[in-house]
């Protein structure tokens, strides 16, 4: 079972930070979750809210500002502001990446706001740091997914869901060429994990923070998991 860490090692570190991805590889994860958006001048950036205030007390939302001025941001709220870390661009985590053997799972946030363009934006940066084969996209915009499947075909790509628009969404997926489904874990059930074995639909399931789900997981030999606490799943995994 691959480890994500859910926006980096977020249980401890500020999440969406350089700080949470580094700590998340030495930890021994096998990849990293993050969530990217457009800045005001359509540069991708990596922070989860369309606001900027849970994670850097600061009004406004991350398309009001320019890369340079969010990259000096502060963004360690989450933390008691402990932490002396700022809003990374994606090129920044993409040269960290570039010489990291961890996956990542590149959430494209287009559920709340429609950046126009991002899909070919983030696929180009992909190309420029030559880690189209330790990348895999997600999105709750299944329009963004199917995007980035036209775009990179190579890449893999799961759909987000959190709730269960329609049954068989495993038939969806393979339909849309999709590898990999990413549900919420309340929605899985016996029949989806079968169904998405028979179908060679991977299954990453998020956000799960406790032993008990972790546990289940494992029993059910998914092909990840998404967490805050890498820490703890991969003691359980003996790992
Ligand atoms: O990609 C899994 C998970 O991150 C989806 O939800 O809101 O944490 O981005 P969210
Ligand atoms: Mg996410």
């Amino acid at each position: 079972m691959y480890v994500y860490g859910h926006r980096g090692f977020s249980g401890k570190y500020p999440e969406n930070t350089m700080l949470a991805f580094q700590k998340a590889e030495e930890l021994g994860c096998d990849g990293v979750e993050l969530d990217v958006h457009l800045s005001k001048d359509g540069e991708l950036m990596v922070i989860h809210d369309e606001k900027l205030l849970r994670t850097t007390g600061k009004e406004g939302l991350v398309s009001d500002y320019t890369r340079s001025e969010l990259e000096r941001i502060k963004a360690s709220k989450t933390k008691d502001d402990a932490y002396d870390v700022t809003i990374p661009s994606f090129e920044e985590y993409c040269a960290f990446a570039r010489k990291s053997d961890m996956v990542t799972n590149i959430e494209i946030k287009t559920n709340r706001s429609w950046y126009v363009g991002i899909e070919k934006k983030t696929i180009e940066m992909i190309r420029r740091f030559g880690l189209e084969n330790k990348v895999i996209f997600s999105s709750f915009n299944w329009l963004s997914a199917v995007r980035c499947k036209s775009l990179a075909p190579e890449i893999p790509c799961g759909l987000l869901y959190e709730e269960t628009p329609v049954r068989h969404l495993a038939y969806q997926a393979v339909d849309h060429g999709m590898q990999f489904l990413h549900p919420d874990y309340v929605l899985l059930n016996d029949e989806v994990v079968e169904e998405c074995r028979k179908l060679g639909i991977g299954l990453n399931v998020w956000t799960i923070n406790d032993e008990e789900r972790m546990r289940k997981l494992m029993a059910w030999n998914v092909r990840g998991v998404i967490t805050n606490n890498p820490d703890m799943c991969l003691r359980l995994l003996g790992r």
